[in-house]
């Protein structure tokens, strides 16, 4: 098999995140270098326990996991217990972890490994608020050019927002530290909710995961159907949407997906629209274009490779 691609994950986990884990864990094309957790769907002192959690679910006590920041940069921290739960991972009975948190802090861990990994090997993949990957780029800019990709879920734009009518959680929450990350010059795949909206957990879709009959297969269907029925209450629809394992299908199929080349824009001034993702789908201004958007999916696709991935484990 040709190299396998590493990649950092920077998460705050939340269900969704738990499936991305799980997703790359289960996949021999990807290398998790590591693991760094960040404040946004609960607290960090439960995101990174989650993220220790979903290590050993998967049989992967051996990954590191990292804490990062305990909050967003300049703003309050918003958090989303209403969708997640109290712990951020409701659904599944999972053991507290025995697995160590690492020392190192998580920002000091994505600048060393930028620093000292051959350049151009180190994809970043952001599933949560963007504040220790903004910590990362303004405590060592040199890291910037050596970054290979950076694959984030976040922001919206035909569809909306999910927290605001203009704004999607993981920009809302750090909308400033979307900013650095999106002026930074390094390139960008971006998952909005366009996409992820349309990657639904229908009772079909998750009844082939529970088949799978091991206990990722079960613990995985119990956190979909916790995480399913606020947005099936809020959007009227059968299943809720899997945004962050959209990150790493991207990695594994990009061909699952369609978008353009954008220039993308974050409101970081107004309180009515803070965490708007401002995307120049038909290139109106003459802004450089600074990310790949994505608007469409091919979600049997996506569900297929998700089950398949997932009975890896
Ligand atoms: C994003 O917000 C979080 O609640 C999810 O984990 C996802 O990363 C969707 O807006
Ligand atoms: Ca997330």
């Amino acid at each position: 098999m040709s190299q396998k691609r590493r990649i950092i994950i920077d998460t705050d986990p939340g269900q969704d995140d738990a499936v991305a884990i799980m997703l790359a864990l289960g996949s021999p094309e990807l290398e998790v270098t590591g693991i760094t957790a960040v404040a946004g769907n609960v607290p960090l002192k439960l995101t990174e326990k989650n993220a220790r959690k979903i290590c050993e679910l998967a049989g992967r006590p051996e990954i590191k996991v990292y804490a990062g920041a305990v909050r967003p940069l300049m703003r309050h921290l918003v958090t989303a217990e209403e969708v997640h739960g109290k712990t951020g991972l409701n659904g599944p009975e999972l053991p507290e972890p025995r697995m160590k948190l690492q020392d190192e802090h998580a920002v000091d861990f994505i600048v060393r490994t930028l620093m000292h990994e051959e350049s151009g090997t180190i994809t970043l993949c952001p599933l949560g608020p963007l504040t220790n990957i903004a910590l990362a780029l303004i405590r060592e800019p040199k890291i910037a050019p050596r970054i290979k990709e950076i694959v984030l879920m976040g922001g919206g734009f035909f569809e909306g927002g999910n927290v605001t009518p203009a704004a999607e959680f993981n920009i809302y929450v750090d909308p400033h530290a979307a900013d650095i990350v999106l002026r930074s010059g390094v390139p960008i795949v971006m998952m909005p909710l366009d996409v992820t909206h349309k990657a639904l957990t229908s009772a079909k879709r998750t009844q082939a995961i529970r088949a799978l009959g091991t206990r990722v297969g079960e613990a995985t269907a119990q956190m979909l159907e916790f995480f399913e029925r606020f947005d099936e209450e809020k959007y009227g629809t059968d299943g809720g949407p899997l945004h962050d394992p959209c990150v790493i299908a991207y990695l594994l199929k990009p061909d699952l997906f369609k978008g353009r080349s954008c220039n993308v824009t974050v409101e970081t001034a107004s309180e009515l629209t803070m965490g708007m993702t401002v995307i120049d789908w038909w290139g109106v201004t003459k802004r450089p274009k600074n990310a790949l958007v994505m608007r469409h999916i091919d979600s049997d696709g996506f569900f297929a490779l998700l089950t398949e991935r997932l009975g890896r484990l």
